[in-house]
């Protein structure tokens, strides 16, 4: 099969200006590229700017400098509005505080990205119940996001992830809000998602237990990649690629 890249970065640097004056910079020629069907896990301790990475891939943010590609198409320096619409178009978003609007109900929720896409009322609705279906809430339409677990919230953000169709979801920490037991669920559906639908996942995580569910790490640290391959059997060999960062 022909692998089509879905994201291309090279040589991405971000630089952060610090309210207290300087600058900081947070990436340093951050390049790799994530293929179609993929399930890759960014990994690296708090603060070595995953979030930061995510932000780029997601077309949330811009990089300083460097090429950021999605589906081929330079985004580098596109326009918040151009912006807008490409992250509604390709991508699925998955945040670890689920980010649903607390006073309205699931189906609205799930609803709410296709709004932008000029869907008749009754197309709309009968894709956010099948998502609903797919994530198994479908007989909670109703309820509002604080009547329900936090799994179940995840779960109404991956199906409002879903809802757009896209190729691509990116979740940032999926199951830090989430006991481990909750956490499994979650990490089992993107395995799902994955496999059986072919969607590409990339997931942010700090921690090695959940970067297992992915075939791919690329392990940040101090803003730089220091591994970039199959997910290895131990930690350890993560860590032993921080340690040689440190050295040079
Ligand atoms: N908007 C910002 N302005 C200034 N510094 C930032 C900003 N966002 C992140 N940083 C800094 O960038 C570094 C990496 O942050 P982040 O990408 O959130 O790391 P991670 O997600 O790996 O914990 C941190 O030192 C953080 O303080
Ligand atoms: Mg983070």
């Amino acid at each position: 099969m022909k692998q089509t890249p879905i994201i291309s970065m090279k040589k991405i640097c971000k630089v952060f200006p610090l309210e207290v004056g300087g600058e900081q910079q947070v990436l340093f020629d951050v390049s790799f590229t994530i293929n179609s069907g993929e399930f890759v896990a960014i990994m690296g301790p708090s603060g070595s700017g995953k979030s930061t990475c995510m932000n780029i891939i997601g077309a949330l943010d811009g990089a300083t400098s460097g090429i950021y590609e999605l589906y081929g198409k330079d985004i580098t320096t596109l326009l918040p509005d151009e912006l807008a619409k490409i992250r509604n178009e390709y991508i699925g978003f998955v945040f670890q505080n689920f980010n649903l609007l607390p006073k309205r109900n699931i189906l609205d929720n799930v609803m709410l990205p296709l709004m932008y896409r000029g869907l008749p009322m009754s197309e709309r609705l009968e894709r956010a119940r099948e998502m609903l279906q797919l994530v198994n809430l479908e007989n909670f339409e109703t309820y509002l996001p604080t009547q329900l677990s936090g799994g179940m919230k995840q779960r109404v953000a991956i199906a409002r992830a879903l809802a757009g169709n896209p190729k691509l979801i990116l979740a940032d920490e999926p199951t830090g809000a989430l006991d481990s037991k909750m956490g499994n669920e979650i990490l089992k559906f993107f395995k799902k998602l994955n496999k059986e639908l072919g969607i590409t996942i990339v997931m942010i995580t700090h921690e090695f237990e959940i970067a297992q569910y992915a075939n791919r790490v690329i392990h940040i640290y101090d803003g730089r990649i220091t591994y970039d391959g199959p997910v290895p059997k131990s930690e350890s060999v993560l860590l032993k690629s921080e340690q040689k960062a440190r050295q040079k």
